[in-house]
């Protein structure tokens, strides 16, 4: 890690599954981009991904590797980024139980992210664990003092949450904490394959970066695109196109001239689509590449979960020294 990283960031992820190409233009890039600049810590979050997953909690131990080798993958280096695991951070647990004290359950209640989530799931109840997700998600940005955590735009609530939280405690104790700043990538809410709402590993719509060639090649074929055309030459409409979104996504170089060719009716929708597949499949050949050798070499993977946890740990309880100083929590001081 370079000496001059001043600034942190925190970001991270649940351990659903594999990441998608909306994670990777919604922050992955950043996270990529900004490992040189900002000491940064990436957490793998298995205790958030429980609130939805604690039936089945055996899928986490292999979704917990797959999301690290995304990550490795994509280009975060383990030299410039620490990668860390939730659950094995206890500090991060007791910073939540601190901070559970200070939120009220109304300001949960009023997360916009956590009713839509909510909706889509279909709970008429909610867990306790799964409305207080965004306290836990505060210990997570806080634990190692982040000053800027990049996320898609569906997590905006919980930094605004986290602020408060960090704002409050500020000011009841003592000053521990910065409060963090948001930051969205190019594209913050990538529309899916259906065209419909955004990209989504449970709305079935994605293009994971762990897919084949083929498989790219097959769900650009199906994507949705301007239902108003109909023959080859009719003019287009990219502003409603599905397919079009994702030329401003992945094919910078050549949007400006597909957008003229489909308003004219010069390019029809299979050789556009065509054009996408080759742009999508040229931004993950690297991406599959470097994945492969983190396959064949499982413990490279779990040997950087490893050391980046314990980093993590000794950062967090230098921060929970200082809280409990704060709260007059530390009767025994040695
Ligand atoms: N809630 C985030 C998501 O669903 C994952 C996450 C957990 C996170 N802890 C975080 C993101 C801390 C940013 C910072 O994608």
């Amino acid at each position: 890690m370079s000496k001059n990283k001043q600034k942190r960031i925190l970001t991270g992820d649940r351990p659903t599954g594999k990441l998608h190409l909306g994670h990777y233009v919604g922050s992955l890039q950043n996270r990529v981009k900004l490992q040189h600049e900002y000491d940064t810590f990436l957490i793998i979050a298995d205790v958030q991904a429980l609130t939805t997953n604690f039936e089945k909690p055996e899928k986490l131990s292999e979704n917990v590797r797959q999301v690290a080798r995304d990550y490795l993958a994509v280009g975060i280096d383990p030299e410039e980024t620490t990668i860390l695991v939730q659950s094995l951070v206890p500090e991060i647990a007791e910073l939540t139980v601190f901070y559970s004290m200070i939120v009220t359950v109304n300001q949960l209640q009023r997360n916009p992210t956590i009713k839509s989530e909510s909706a889509q799931y279909g709970y008429d109840e909610m867990t306790y664990g799964f409305l207080g997700y965004p306290v836990s998600q505060a210990a997570d940005i806080t634990f190692c003092k982040a000053d800027l955590v990049p996320v898609g735009e569906d997590q905006l609530p919980h930094i605004e949450q986290t602020r408060r939280i960090v704002r409050k405690f500020n000011n009841l104790y003592d000053k521990v904490f910065p409060e963090p700043e948001a930051l969205v990538g190019d594209f913050p809410r990538l529309v899916g394959l259906d065209g419909k709402s955004k990209m989504s590993k449970s709305l079935d719509n994605a293009i994971y970066l762990n897919d084949s060639e083929e498989e790219v090649k097959n769900k650009v074929q199906d994507a949705v695109t301007d239902p108003a055309r109909i023959r080859i030459d009719d003019p287009g409409h990219p502003e409603v196109c599905t397919v079009f979104e994702y030329h401003k996504a992945f094919n910078k170089d050549g949007v400006k001239e597909i957008e003229g060719n489909c308003r004219q009716g010069k390019i029809g929708c299979v050789a556009c689509k065509r054009k996408l597949t080759g742009a999508i499949n040229n931004l993950l050949a690297p991406i599959r590449e470097k994945r492969v050798e983190y396959i064949n070499n499982p413990s490279l993977v779990d040997e950087v979960l490893i050391d980046g946890t314990r980093k993590a740990r000794e950062v967090a309880r230098e921060t929970l020294n200082e809280v409990r100083e704060a709260m007059k929590l530390n009767y025994f001081p040695e």
